[in-house]
């Protein structure tokens, strides 16, 4: 996923790609134009914005890069995720993954958003239309992530509200995949249509 939306972003943006391995992190960098890599404390060192797209069960790492990304917006994209019965469940009794990585990081100003669409949607060439649910507690912190959104062409950042709503949004995660595997739809992602239009 990492390396998806780092295609995406570096298209507007310049993209630091992350990695415990400085070795991956160049290779993954390679495949992305005008990317460079890093090991994590590197980029997060370099990062305005930082992404963390990393297992749940890796969401520790991050608290070895909380005074390299002290003050900065950082995006969670993670979601604990279990297979139960050939369905996907969301894999916590309670709270979110964002909510605990901003625990990590203290001093950062932590978001969720793109958690619930598929990396298919950014592998090449622009991704169809689509919201994309951003919460965090300061409405500054959203707006920055909003233009990183933005960037990318079709998206539509969404402010869902604070960091607490990244229960409601991860939850949405395993709903989403199960919807595509139950109805043999393909991939799904989100997309809200107002009955007013557009405004
Ligand atoms: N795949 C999707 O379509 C998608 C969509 C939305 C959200 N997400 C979320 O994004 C996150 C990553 O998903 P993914 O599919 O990209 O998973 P992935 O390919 O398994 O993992 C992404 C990267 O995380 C790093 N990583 C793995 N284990 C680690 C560890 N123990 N400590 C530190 N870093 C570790 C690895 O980078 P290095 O080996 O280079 O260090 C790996 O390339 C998940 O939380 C997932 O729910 C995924």
């Amino acid at each position: 996923m990492g390396g998806a939306i780092a295609r995406q972003l570096s298209k507007r943006n310049e993209v630091v790609i992350g990695s415990r391995d400085l070795e991956r992190a160049r290779d993954a960098a390679r495949k992305v134009d005008r990317a460079i890599g890093l090991d994590y404390l590197g980029a997060s060192e370099e990062a305005e914005v930082a992404v963390f797209a990393v297992p749940y069960e890796a969401l520790g790492t991050a608290s070895g890069l909380a005074s390299a990304l002290e003050g900065k917006p950082v995006v969670s994209a993670v979601n604990p995720l279990k297979l139960e019965g050939g369905l996907l469940r969301y894999g916590l009794e309670a709270g979110s993954a964002a909510e605990e990585l901003a625990g990590l990081l203290p001093g950062s100003r932590v978001a969720t958003a793109f958690n619930h669409v598929s990396s298919l949607f950014f592998e090449k060439g622009e991704p169809v239309a689509m919201d994309i649910l951003v919460a965090s507690d300061s409405k500054e912190t959203f707006e920055t992530v909003a233009g990183l959104v933005r960037s990318v062409p079709n998206l539509r950042p969404l402010y869902a509200g604070p960091l607490s709503e990244a229960r409601v949004i991860e939850r949405m995660t395993p709903l989403v995949l199960n919807l595509a595997k139950l109805n043999r739809t393909g991939s799904l992602t989100t997309r809200f249509v107002s009955v007013r239009g557009e405004e």
